[in-house]
């Protein structure tokens, strides 16, 4: 049992102030019936609440999919940059959310946010192995010896030896190369560095899947849209 108040300010309905104000209106209603004491106790699964006449979609937890944009940080607040944060709709930022993980500021694709710390810290764990597919742009000719030593697991800057990836070469010349790449770690910059073990640069950087999630080809760069409730059970079975 919550307080109505609390329920309605955490749904972004305005900070407990603007919430009594709105209760004292006459404008909420719990079960059909109009309610003004913004003290009152009720269990927000299982009532049904409407301001001004629409029902409210009470949940703890949001799930957003989001296609980031070029030139945001993957973060809640930076003093310089725009982040995925600021680029939601405020209804969601009351729940507090973060994104899942980072994508760098020149990156762009699929990135999930949320509020659930619980499944940000499973997603993120090393020893669960998600598989994260990006399409990348490379600046010079990738070839089979790459290829092989992706598989093999290449030693990036800092010595540290990545797991077996898997790399696919969607075509490739003296100009540049289209490749896919599957890797199940997220280290800084991981896949910008494990080119430059090979002696290339990625110059374009994209994920296209995170689990067993695909970048939803409906969502325009910058915006995002919630997760199904399969979706949510598919990356909570990971
Ligand atoms: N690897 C990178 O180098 N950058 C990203 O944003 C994601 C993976």
């Amino acid at each position: 049992m919550e307080r109505i108040d609390k329920i309605l300010s955490n749904l972004g309905h305005g900070t407990r102030k603007e919430v009594k104000a709105i209760l004292k209106k006459g404008k909420v209603e719990v079960d059909g019936v109009i309610i003004s004491d913004n003290a009152m106790k009720i269990d927000p699964d299982k009532a049904i609440i409407k301001v001004s006449g629409e029902e409210i979609n009470y949940r703890k937890y949001i799930y957003l999919i989001m296609n980031k944009p070029s030139g945001v940080v993957s973060a809640t607040v930076d003093k310089h940059d725009e982040t995925v944060i600021d680029l939601i709709d405020e209804e969601y930022k009351a729940f507090d959310p973060f994104p899942i993980g980072r994508l760098d500021k020149d990156t762009v694709g699929l990135l999930l946010i949320t509020n659930d710390g619980e499944l940000n810290h499973k997603l993120i764990a090393p020893k669960n192995h998600v598989d994260k597919v990006y399409y990348a742009e490379i600046n010079r000719f990738v070839d089979e010896s790459d290829v092989n030593a992706f598989k093999k697991g290449v030693v990036i800057d800092d010595g540290y030896k990545c797991m077996p990836a898997i790399l696919e070469v969607l075509n490739a010349d003296e100009n540049g190369s289209e490749i896919m790449v599957t890797i199940q770690e997220g280290k800084f910059h991981q896949v910008k560095r494990m080119f430059e073990s090979v002696d290339k640069k990625v110059v374009f950087l994209r994920r296209v899947s995170f689990g067993p999630l695909k970048l939803d080809e409906n969502l325009l760069e910058g915006q995002c849209r919630e997760l199904s409730e399969d979706e949510i059970n598919s990356l909570k079975q990971v």
